[in-house]
């Protein structure tokens, strides 16, 4: 039987992943006229879309099939698109894109149609490991959660570092407490490095910018994460 065909609409560290995961299971297609990519995608049941955030609505105006937008997005993006789109957020490090979008610890897949939902659940199921986790929710709950979890991962980044400078005052040793801290299970080792590729503060391509965007759809509701903004790395000049 004819493997179905899949369209991935923006090929850079994403979507080239994403088309390396997907390519396993399904017959892929690639769209990104920047590199030279030009297939046809108006055969494909479905396309996912991993452009800037800044190019979702130019990217898929011309796309008549099913769409899932993996870029991350302003909160409402989706539903302000007016068309029946899905929304799958996607959580790697850059670094490990490839890797990490091989076999999804979990995914979450937001619709507000179920029978948009169950595509793409039922789409995206191989490429889950075993006992992964999957959240099914609507577009908007799916954009929250993507601005959500980088935006706590800043927030854990802030705290570690205003640790750090306590244990300085005090003279105590942060690397000791920080064990202390990773002990208890409930305490992740992650986004605890106080130091990271030779500054402060939380940096790289996503956290600053899901930051700024869950800050600027709910800035009044979010005084802890204002307040870790101190703690942005293109602040560093003025940390200690
Ligand atoms: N890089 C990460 O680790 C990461 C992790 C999670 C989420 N994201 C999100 O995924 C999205 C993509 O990130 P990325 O790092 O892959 O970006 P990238 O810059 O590496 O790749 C984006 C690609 O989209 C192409 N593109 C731009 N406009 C297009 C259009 N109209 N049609 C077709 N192709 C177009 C560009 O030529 C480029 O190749 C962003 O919203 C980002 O926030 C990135």
């Amino acid at each position: 039987m004819a493997r179905a065909s899949i369209g991935i609409i923006g090929c850079g560290t994403i979507g080239s992943a994403l088309a390396k995961s997907l390519a396993r299971y399904y017959s892929v297609k690639l769209y990104d006229p920047k590199r030279g990519l030009k297939d046809d995608l108006s055969e494909c049941e479905a396309a996912f879309v991993c452009v800037p955030t800044d190019q979702v609505e130019a990217a898929i105006a011309s796309q008549g099939q099913r769409l899932a937008i993996c870029s991350t997005v302003p909160l409402g993006t989706c539903d302000r698109l007016g068309r029946n789109v899905a929304h799958v957020p996607v959580f790697c490090d850059e670094d490990t894109a490839e890797r990490d979008l091989k076999h999804l610890n979990y995914l979450v897949v937001g619709a507000n149609r179920l029978d948009t939902l169950n595509f793409f659940c039922d789409l995206l199921a191989p490429l889950l490991r075993a006992k992964a986790k999957v959240v099914r929710c609507s577009t908007v709950e799916a954009e929250l959660i993507k601005l959500a979890t980088n935006s706590y991962f800043a927030v854990k980044v802030a705290f570690a570092n205003e640790i750090y400078d306590v244990a300085q005052v005090l003279g105590a040793d942060f690397e000791v407490v920080r064990a202390g801290l990773e002990a208890n299970r409930n305490i992740a080792s992650n986004h605890l490095d106080v130091w990271h590729k030779g500054y402060r503060g939380f940096g790289g391509k996503c956290l600053a910018k899901d930051v700024d965007l869950l800050l600027a759809s709910a800035d009044k509701m979010m005084g802890v994460l204002e307040a870790a903004t101190r703690w942005r790395s293109t602040a560093k000049e003025g940390l200690k």
